[in-house]
């Protein structure tokens, strides 16, 4: 039980409208304008760029690189106008060194203001003094306001600061962008709880353990949701990887059993990864499922159907899968290669090196169609593949890439059956 203090006396503004309702004929939109930046990674996942007088939430673990992303971002805008970078962690000069760190030996930005700083009220008169397009908040966590009694970091003091800086943003124009720590502990409130309130939520996820970052935009009022922006962090600061396919199939061994490759989307965009499975005797106790990159409950389900559907006996197996390169795979459209990759691991069986597995599997262990096929068959080209394994029907366009052969199946099995017929 945490105790939650209550504001004492001034309750927080309201977005300044300050106007009756108007006729919708009545209401004027300019063309939708965004501040021109390079980094386009960063600005397709904004839905084009940054929009003036959003709210941005940018989530993400702590020390997954929000801040080094933002900072590079502050850079990038600053370019076009002023720019605020707002911290309440770190020191100027360490944002300073950080900042050099990620320049690549250019100058630093003319129009870029450091403040460090923990009151939200003085960080709004830094904000109007300033006058900023954009305004970074590192971390909404930090900022307090001496109006609410509990501490920094509290769900009435994240609420009350964001919703402050929301009126600010809305009145005056400025971009502003907040970053969350995504907390496990109760006591310090994670960006969940602003979600409602912000125009657009990012979440900047990874394996702590690799290098590569994707950026998805899962709460948009001005871009679509499903958007998804690919980053490496390197040894100077995070780099836009224009082709990540490429860059998730670099390491992989073509002769292993147990590995399959799925187109999945990621956003608008395809993207091949490389799923692994391995299948090992279980020698105590009850057989484990070790799921890395992909939902347990679909390794469950698929155990289930590889064993009742396709009769491979996996009862005496511990299973472990892994998507590789520290990815998240959520779509179904993934379930054949995951199915494949525990096929090919228990039976010892390599599969074709060329072969691209895209479908998702039902519980009778048929095949199912998936969306946007077109687009996942011109990237599995792209990289090489000559061979795909797809659900029967699948309206194939006629300007189906020649170079690719597809197979196409109406169950699991039959798509094992041709897999692993090596
Ligand atoms: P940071 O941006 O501080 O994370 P967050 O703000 O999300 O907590 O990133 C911290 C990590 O990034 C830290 O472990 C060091 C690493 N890093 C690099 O690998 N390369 C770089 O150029 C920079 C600036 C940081
Ligand atoms: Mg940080």
């Amino acid at each position: 039980m945490v105790e939650e203090l209550l504001n004492s006396g001034r309750t927080s503004v309201t977005p300044a409208s300050g106007l009756g309702p108007k006729r919708l004929t009545e209401i004027d939109v300019s063309a939708e304008e965004r501040l021109p930046m390079d980094n386009s990674e960063f600005a397709r996942v904004l839905g084009g760029g940054v929009v003036p007088g959003s709210l941005v939430l940018i989530g993400g673990d702590p020390g997954i690189g929000k801040s080094t992303l933002l900072l590079q971002v502050s850079a990038d805008v600053a370019a076009g106008g002023p720019v605020l970078y707002v911290s309440g962690e770190e020191s100027v000069a360490q944002i300073k060194s950080r900042a050099l760190r990620v320049s690549n030996g250019a100058p630093p930005p003319e129009n870029l203001y450091l403040a460090t700083e923990t009151d939200v009220d003085r960080v709004i008169g830094q904000i109007e003094s300033v006058e900023p397009r954009l305004a970074i908040i590192d971390s909404i966590q930090t900022l307090h306001s001496a109006d609410i009694g509990s501490a920094a970091g509290s769900i009435s003091q994240v609420r009350e600061c964001a919703s402050r800086l929301q009126a600010v943003a809305k009145s005056s124009g400025v971009a502003i962008f907040l970053v969350g720590h995504v907390t496990k502990d109760g006591a310090i409130a994670g960006p969940r709880v602003l979600e409602h309130l912000v125009d657009t939520v990012l979440y900047l996820e990874g394996d702590p353990y690799h290098s590569y970052r994707l950026l998805r935009s899962v709460k948009n009022r001005y871009g679509a949701t499903t958007e998804v922006g690919v980053f490496k962090m390197g040894t100077s600061g995070m780099v836009e990887v224009a082709n990540p396919s490429e860059a998730f199939l670099a390491e992989r061994r073509t002769d292993a059993p147990g590995s399959a490759i799925a187109v999945t989307m990621e956003g608008s965009r395809p993207l091949l990864v490389e799923v692994q499975g391995l299948t090992s005797p279980t020698t105590f106790g009850h057989p484990r499922r070790t799921a890395n990159g992909v939902d347990t409950n679909r390794l469950l389900i698929i155990t289930a159907v590889l064993t009742r559907r396709v009769g491979i006996q996996l009862s005496d197996q511990d299973i472990f899968v892994n998507v590789v390169g520290g990815l998240q795979v959520k779509e179904p459209a993934a379930d054949l290669a995951l199915a494949t990759a525990i096929a090919s691991s228990a039976r010892d069986r390599a599969l074709p090196p060329d072969l691209a597995l895209i479908g998702e599997i039902g519980l009778s262990g048929e095949l199912r169609r998936v969306p946007h096929l077109e687009p996942r068959l011109r990237e599995a080209v792209k990289l090489g593949f000559s061979s795909v394994v797809l659900p029967k029907g699948a309206d194939l366009g006629l300007d189906l890439p020649s170079e690719l052969e597809g197979h196409e199946v109406t169950s699991l099995s039959e798509a094992l059956e041709f897999a692993l017929r090596t």
